[in-house]
């Protein structure tokens, strides 16, 4: 498997999902994986996130990270189910320094200059979770942040959809997007699984990625 990073630079649209059962994680798998999208955030919003996590950490077709890690518990809890990456909403100085330590990816969210000014500085970071993305002013907002960081990579998330998501990859200093879109958290509880492959193919072809 190549690098998490690569693999994301690659596929370029990262699943977050929201998991309320842990049964679900490997039909969830299977199906972004039909769909052409073998990567997925599994975020700390519910008790199955952990579980969820390490279904899916041992499968060497499918990249599983955890998103929603606002807390060191978050974090240890993730890289101990299994976790490849770690995305959280905004800074905590902690967990960037726990996925530091165990040398796994992680993308904190930032919003401002200050933000990302500290992450880059105290932390080396050059890619960065951009949330939330449409809220806090959207493209424009993301060309005027990049432009004094020229080595920054984003990922933005938040508001995007399979209407815009074009538009945000086609910026450079987009490394890749997050989103929800294609995984609807009633669709996983329901267990229609077709209807996320269809999702995450129409996410594909319409990022022009595949
Ligand atoms: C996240 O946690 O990254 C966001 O909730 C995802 O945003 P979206 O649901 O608007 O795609």
């Amino acid at each position: 498997m190549p690098s998490v990073e690569d693999l994301i630079a690659g596929l370029r649209i990262i699943p977050v999902v929201t998991l309320h059962d842990a049964a679900h994680a490997a039909p969830l798998a299977d199906a972004l994986i039909e769909g052409g999208l073998p990567i997925a955030e599994i975020t700390f919003r519910t008790a199955a996130a952990a579980d969820g996590i390490r279904v899916l950490a041992g499968r060497d077709d499918f990249c599983v990270g955890a998103g929603t890690v606002v807390s060191t518990d978050n974090a240890n809890a993730a890289l101990a189910a299994g976790a490849r990456f770690l995305v959280s909403p905004g800074v905590n100085p902690d967990v960037v320094s726990i996925a530091q330590e165990r040398c796994c990816p992680v993308y904190p969210g930032i919003a401002t200059p200050t933000e990302l000014t500290s992450v880059v500085t105290r932390f080396g970071l050059e890619v960065v979770k951009f949330f939330p993305a449409t809220a806090i002013g959207g493209l424009p907002m993301l060309k005027a942040l990049a432009a004094p960081f020229p080595n920054i990579r984003f990922i933005p998330t938040g508001g995007i959809n399979a209407g815009n998501v074009t538009d945000w990859l086609d910026h450079p200093k987009v490394l890749a997007v997050g989103g929800s879109w294609m995984v609807p958290a009633r669709a996983i509880a329901e267990g229609r699984f077709a209807e996320i492959t269809d999702l995450a193919r129409e996410a594909v072809a319409v990022s022009g990625v595949a």
